[in-house]
């Protein structure tokens, strides 16, 4: 906190000496543009050339004494405790990652214009940069607000999101809920620059219609994924999982309903009330969290607890809720363990040198739910799997375990995915 008292200082006297004149007086004529970047681009910084809305009071904001409607202050606490606040990888700083990971490239997104951007399957497409961030900074405030140029904290784009997906047989879906979910899915969205089919060689694409004895799935990558970024997204949509057909149905929980009729987005659970302190709610984005001192984990269920929704919704427990989480927790479990027991892979794929080869290895050493799976692939060794669909099961775990919320997301979907999956492993 010490530093960051110390920088703002500093930032506010070089500041003040530029732009006194315009926070007090009339605007001086416009000057001329800057020179345009390469490709068109105009390289900006979300910080400094967005400039300062006419007649702004610094001390709205900077002085935590007068500033009783924004709370600043709180803000940037809670901030700091935040996943994004603590780096959010900002050193994925290149151009295919940028845009999501860096305040700078997300603000060259915007100054494109989202709206512009597209997604072609084995191409590199979708959210990139135009260029490589090396002096970058991590997203902060100026990424999703722009407080200086409107003197409040709208939030920065609101406009709806192509949700892309993967997956054979299935379409693009639209996210487009409440103002401020709009903008947590312009990062939180699938990233499709680097998928395995763009890799050389291409992993098969999954797609549950390819269950005939002659349709082979070839994995040669450990990172047979949606690669993290968008699953908790498709989730709440209820896509981006292998459908395989089962006893189970593909629909979706009443989240998903509220989701698409614009009422519920990823803030009113993620940015709830805080309940005290500075780990959970509000500008934390955490529902899940450790409390000071503590190293189990702890809900903030604020969100959850509201008419309408979970009134009375225990913050831990064992009803019908928990037991869903519970439930969910199992089944991924079953399903990871089944993908390492090779007597059940050996019927549906390939053997490796002469053995039979489990689908997944796991990085913890407890085969629960929160351990980290991946394909048990490389290009040397990749995973062989007739009929291909089955592989879906494969695909399923992951965009379960990625999707992060033990399908308190949807849990409807995401216990067919891996129920239909169980089964079809088992035949
Ligand atoms: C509507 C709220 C708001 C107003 C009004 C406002 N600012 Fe800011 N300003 C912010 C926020 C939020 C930050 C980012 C703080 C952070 O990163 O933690 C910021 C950051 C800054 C920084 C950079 C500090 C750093 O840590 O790098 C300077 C300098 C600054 N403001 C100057 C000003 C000046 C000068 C004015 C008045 C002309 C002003 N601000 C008015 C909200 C505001
Ligand atoms: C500028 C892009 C961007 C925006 C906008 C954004 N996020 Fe994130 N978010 C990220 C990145 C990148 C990470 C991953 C950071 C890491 O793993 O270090 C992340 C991490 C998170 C996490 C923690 C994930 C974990 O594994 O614990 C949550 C929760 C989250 N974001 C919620 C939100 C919500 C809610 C919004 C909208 C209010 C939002 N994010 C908007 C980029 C963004
Ligand atoms: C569309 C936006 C987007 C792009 C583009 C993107 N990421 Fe991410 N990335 C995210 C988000 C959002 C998260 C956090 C997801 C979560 O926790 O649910 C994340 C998480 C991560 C993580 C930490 C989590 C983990 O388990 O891997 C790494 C590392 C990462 N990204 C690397 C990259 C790299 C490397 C690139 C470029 C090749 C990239 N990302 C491009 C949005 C993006
Ligand atoms: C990842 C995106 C994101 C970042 C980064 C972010 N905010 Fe916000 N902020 C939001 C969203 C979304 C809302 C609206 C919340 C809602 O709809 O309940 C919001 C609301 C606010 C509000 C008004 C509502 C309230 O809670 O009083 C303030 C003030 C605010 N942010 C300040 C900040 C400050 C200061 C920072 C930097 C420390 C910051 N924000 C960083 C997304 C972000
Ligand atoms: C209906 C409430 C709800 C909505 C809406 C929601 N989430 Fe969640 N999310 C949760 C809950 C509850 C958890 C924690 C579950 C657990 O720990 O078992 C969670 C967990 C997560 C996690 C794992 C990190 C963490 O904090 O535990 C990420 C990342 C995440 N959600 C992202 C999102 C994004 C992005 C959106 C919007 C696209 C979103 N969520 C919308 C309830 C919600």
């Amino acid at each position: 906190m010490r530093y960051r008292a110390v920088h703002f200082m500093a930032g506010l006297c070089a500041l003040s000496l530029l732009f006194f004149i315009g926070c007090e007086g009339p605007a001086g004529p416009q000057g001329p543009q800057g020179d345009k970047g390469q490709n068109g681009q105009n390289i900006l910084t979300a910080y400094n050339l967005e400039g300062f809305k006419d007649s702004i009071q610094c001390a709205m904001c900077h002085n935590a004494d007068t500033d009783t409607t924004y709370r600043v202050a709180a803000k940037e606490l809670q901030y700091e405790a935040s996943v994004h606040g603590s780096g959010a990888e900002f050193s994925q700083n290149g151009n295919t990652c940028a845009g999501c990971h860096t305040n700078e490239g997300f603000y060259e997104r915007y100054s494109r214009g989202f709206s512009n951007e597209t997604f072609t399957l084995n191409a590199p497409s979708g959210p990139m940069c135009y260029q490589n961030y090396p002096d970058a900074t991590r997203p902060g405030c100026f990424t999703c607000h722009a407080p200086h140029k409107r003197g409040n904290f709208t939030v920065r784009d609101s406009t709806a999101v192509n949700i892309f997906t993967l997956v054979g047989g299935q379409t693009a879906s639209v996210w487009n809920s409440t103002v401020s979910s709009n903008l947590c899915v312009k990062c939180h969205q699938p990233r499709m620059t680097s998928t395995p089919f763009t890799s050389s060689p291409k992993s098969w694409q999954p797609d549950p219609s390819k269950t005939q004895a002659t349709d082979t799935a070839k994995i040669y990558t450990a990172r047979w994924n949606n690669h993290v970024s968008g699953e908790p997204t498709q989730t709440l949509l209820g896509t981006g999982g292998v459908e395989i057909a089962g006893n189970l149905s593909y629909t979706d929980s009443y989240h998903a309903t509220l989701i698409k009729n614009g009422t519920l987005g990823c803030p009113d659970c993620h940015m709830a009330t805080v309940k005290s302190g500075n780990q959970n709610g509000g500008h934390t984005f955490a529902v899940r969290y450790l409390a000071e001192g503590s190293t189990s984990p702890s809900y903030n269920v604020n969100g959850c607890n509201v008419t309408g929704c979970h009134p009375g919704l225990a913050a831990s427990g064992t009803d019908a809720h928990w037991g869903m989480r519970a439930t969910i927790i199992a089944k991924i479990a079953e399903l990871g363990k089944l993908m390492m027991d090779t007597t059940i892979t050996q019927k549906w794929s390939l053997p490796q040198s002469g053995k039979a080869v489990p689908w997944v290895t796991v990085t913890t050493s407890t085969v629960i739910g929160d351990s980290s799976w991946a394909a048990n692939a490389s290009t040397t060794n990749p995973l062989v799997i007739t009929p291909a669909f089955k592989a879906g099961a494969l695909w399923n775990l992951q965009q379960v375990q990625y999707e992060k919320s033990h399908g308190m997301h949807n849990y409807k979907y995401v216990l067919a995915l891996l129920q239909n999956s169980i089964d079809e492993l088992r035949k």
